[in-house]
């Protein structure tokens, strides 16, 4: 037996392990606190439904972001505003996927290993499931009494909206002008992902207090590791099973995706992949051991299978 296990441990599966033993404090923390903030009161209970489906499962990569950065700045990943900026930010990533899979953006069925929004509760349901969680990620930080409320839903509706994320889906589909080439698939994933990492990482520092050195550091880092993280996922797209990823692979080749890896193949998209990752890494120099835990999580994150 004991020979067997060793012979199925391989450097993904430790790493793998790595990754979510890394995570999954931040992860308990999210789901007690989303149990307590997603759904407000008065409700329809079909929404309801909808919103705590299309929330369950998720590695929980932003709210971990958001609560290791506000340890790296100095505070504490406990503190409420920490938790409510949090989940705040996964409400946004979440409505951005029911959106993003859609049958006008990218047609998916297959979300978290479970039928996506639309297939499950049909197509108006999902676009008001996306609204929903989209309006509630800005009530949860505005009902804490705390002075740095303006500044968090600042943060949150620079990196989800016009100028961020939403910005990044509108050249992801082709609706506006781009560079050719890597430079636009730069400005894609900069703004449909990255965007959204650097703001978990922001209202995560913001609300434990930082300096602006030290919010710097975690913004620049969680740039970079926004980056690394679309470039994975687009290879992922390409290398993993649905098993693994529970959505369908093979996508970003069948809609006509701009890729790294249909500009410059595997190898060399894993090497950008990982160089951007030590970019990220470089940027945490200035905190010193406090940035340990979040470059522990870029590094795991270059091995990921899902
Ligand atoms: C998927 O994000 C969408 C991208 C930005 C690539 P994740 O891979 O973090 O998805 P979940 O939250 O774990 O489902
Ligand atoms: C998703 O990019 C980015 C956002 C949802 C904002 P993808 O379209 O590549 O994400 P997946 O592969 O569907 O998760
Ligand atoms: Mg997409
Ligand atoms: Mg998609
Ligand atoms: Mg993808």
């Amino acid at each position: 037996m004991a020979s067997n296990s060793m012979e199925n441990t391989t450097v993904d599966s430790v790493s793998g392990k790595a990754l979510k033993a890394l995570l999954s404090p931040c992860a308990a923390c999210a789901e007690a606190d989303l149990v307590r903030w997603l759904v407000p009161p008065g409700t329809p209970e079909a929404l309801a439904d909808g919103m705590r489906y299309c929330m369950a499962g998720g590695k929980r990569l932003r709210p971990a972001v958001a609560m290791l950065a506000a340890q790296a700045v100095g505070g504490s990943a406990e503190n409420e505003l920490v938790r409510r900026a949090a989940v705040a930010v996964e409400m946004v990533h979440v409505y951005s996927l029911v959106h993003d899979d859609l049958p006008a953006m990218d047609d998916d069925e297959l979300r978290r290993g479970r039928p996506t929004a639309h297939v499950r509760f049909g197509e108006a349901m999902a676009i008001l499931i996306g609204d929903a969680l989209l309006t509630r990620a800005f009530g949860v930080p505005a009902e804490c009494d705390s002075p740095l409320v303006g500044r968090l839903t600042s943060e949150l509706s620079r990196a989800a909206g016009a100028e961020g994320m939403v910005a990044g889906q509108v050249a992801d589909m082709n609706l506006c002008d781009l560079p050719k080439g890597l430079e636009g698939l730069r400005y894609i994933h900069l703004h449909k992902t990255a965007a959204m990492i650097r703001g978990a990482a922001r209202m995560g520092a913001v609300a434990a207090g930082a300096d602006e050195t030290a919010l710097q550091a975690v913004s620049d880092f969680a740039e970079h590791l926004g980056l690394a993280f679309q470039l994975f996922d687009d290879l992922l797209d390409v290398t993993g099973t649905a098993g693994q990823l529970g959505k369908t692979p093979g996508k970003d080749a069948e809609t006509g995706k701009q890729t790294h890896l249909a500009a410059v193949g595997i190898e060399e998209a894993k090497r950008l992949g990982e160089e951007m990752t030590l970019t990220a890494c470089r940027a945490l120099e200035p905190l010193g051991p406090a940035g340990e835990t979040l470059k522990e999580l870029a590094i795991l994150l270059t091995r990921r299978t899902h």
